[in-house]
């Protein structure tokens, strides 16, 4: 048999499923050349002690410190990467008027390649920061600025799908910032989904194109149905916005007489492998849709607070069998981490069950059983965005691959409250989940490499 490349002893959270985390206390991990976790071992199992001895004291061995953990690295199953560029402002108007006054033109400007490579990098690298192992980012509609981005994730070691993005429609787009004409944006899309399977060959954690309509109102039919039959074509990933907010659902309900879901199907753009971002008006029978053509719902909570002019039923789109992870949606959303999504995917959930408006009575102001947990929205930040890319990933198990953030509780300056040695390994959990700052991630790891490490104490 051949040595593991690395073996980890120590504790690990995972789901075990939507609603209950798995704790593998004191495991060994056992990683093998190709970054998957091949054998876990719980102490009480035979051969703990004989792989211990085996592996102790080598330099492939690495035990964790007292209160330090594991946590499956998180899946941002939503990030507009040249929007880095401006995370934190222009969060003050409804979703129209922000894309036209601040978001084309920040995003115009990555025709500059220089620009795009400063702003790239630094995003790469804050995800990893942040625990983000896996991201799905949108690029801009520039055919070059888009695979550097592939290739900084690439050389970064970040596990990255992503998409140049198609925006044709001269009713809904600016001059300034579009894609030519159908045949262009066809052209460079097919060009890129080439590009980026070539780059894909060159590396361990693996990149990934993205066939990326903007969303309806940015496009043509000429131009959703070609990429509907590009994403056939190369069985590629597809990603786009889908029944976002009031502005948004209404002008494809006047558009096509329907709503999104249905309207990108007839398009071919729900498949398997597609993720659609926020998704906060669907009905039962569009989330029924999704449940049927494999297609993720991508929950955004942050950004949803300031554009989506509503709450998301995540709990119910749960019940129904869709698919569901959570994303920054930066910088729709101001924060590069998903502990802040998860955080509030949480409160949101809590606010649209009890209701807001204290002018009603408590039975009439809220929608009854919309709670989500703290295991759940920790699930759609791991499992659920695995599930939703069809990838091994979001886990900590066997067979998965070796995507993990190491968190230290006990860090000088951003310590854990936690006094207690023999403390609930459930509540450290929820005490991580809620409490954890950028700081206490120390190592991260993707497909078995290290990515990101942090020695300040
Ligand atoms: N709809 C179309 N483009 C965007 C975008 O960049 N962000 C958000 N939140 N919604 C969009
Ligand atoms: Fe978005």
């Amino acid at each position: 048999m051949k040595p593991y490349t690395r073996v980890f002893q120590g504790t690990a959270f995972t789901s075990q499923s939507p609603k209950e985390i798995q704790i593998l206390k004191d495991h060994l991990f056992c990683i093998n050349e190709d970054g998957m976790i091949e054998k876990m071992i719980a102490p009480e199992d035979k051969g703990y002690q004989a792989l211990l001895d085996a592996y102790q004291g080598t330099e492939n061995f690495q035990r964790l410190d007292e209160g330090q953990y594991l946590l499956p690295g998180f899946i941002d199953l939503h990030v507009h990467a040249p929007q880095w560029a401006q995370a934190g402002t222009a969060l003050d108007i409804p979703l129209y008027e922000w894309l036209n006054t601040y978001t084309f033109p920040i995003e115009s400007k990555f025709s500059d390649l220089d620009f795009a490579k400063n702003v790239y990098e630094d995003v790469v690298s804050a995800l990893l920061a942040n625990g983000t192992t896996t991201a799905l980012y949108f690029a801009t509609v520039h055919k070059e600025a888009s695979l550097l981005l592939a290739e900084i994730c690439a050389e970064k070691g970040q596990r990255g799908l992503v998409g140049k993005v198609v925006m044709d429609n001269p009713d809904q787009t600016p001059e300034y910032y579009r894609d030519a004409d159908t045949v262009s944006a066809l052209a460079d899309t097919e060009e890129f989904i080439l590009a980026v399977r070539e780059l894909t060959k060159r590396t361990k954690q693996g990149v990934y194109p993205v066939v990326t309509p903007r969303f309806i109102p940015s496009c043509t039919d000429d131009t959703l149905k070609g990429l509907g039959e590009l994403a056939a074509k190369y069985d590629t990933y597809v990603q786009s916005h889908c029944s976002e907010s009031d502005w948004e659902h209404g002008y494809v309900q006047d558009r096509f007489h329907k709503n999104d879901a249905f309207a990108l199907n007839d398009f071919g753009l729900l498949r398997e492998k597609s993720v659609m971002a926020h998704c906060n008006f669907l009905n039962d029978d569009d989330a029924g849709l999704f449940a049927e053509t494999g297609t993720a719902v991508c929950h955004c909570p942050i950004s949803n607070a300031y554009f989506a002019n509503s709450v998301i039923p995540i709990a119910r789109f749960h019940s129904k069998g869709v698919e569901i992870g959570l994303g920054s949606d930066i910088s729709g959303g101001f924060s590069p981490g998903l502990f802040d999504n998860v955080r509030q995917a949480v409160m949101s959930s809590r606010m649209l069950e009890d209701g807001v408006d204290t002018t009603l009575s408590a039975e009439e102001r809220g929608v009854p059983n919309s709670r989500i947990t703290i295991n759940e929205a920790f699930y759609l930040a791991t499992a659920g965005g695995g599930e939703s890319l069809s990838l091994p990933i979001g886990r900590i198990a066997e067979k998965y691959v070796w995507d993990v953030q190491l968190i230290d509780t006990t860090l000088e300056t951003a310590k854990l409250p936690i006094y207690d040695a023999n403390e609930d390994l459930n509540d450290i959990f929820q005490k991580i989940m809620y409490l954890v700052r950028p700081e206490n991630i120390r190592e991260v790891w993707v497909q078995g490499e290290q990515v990101h490490s942090r020695k300040d104490r």
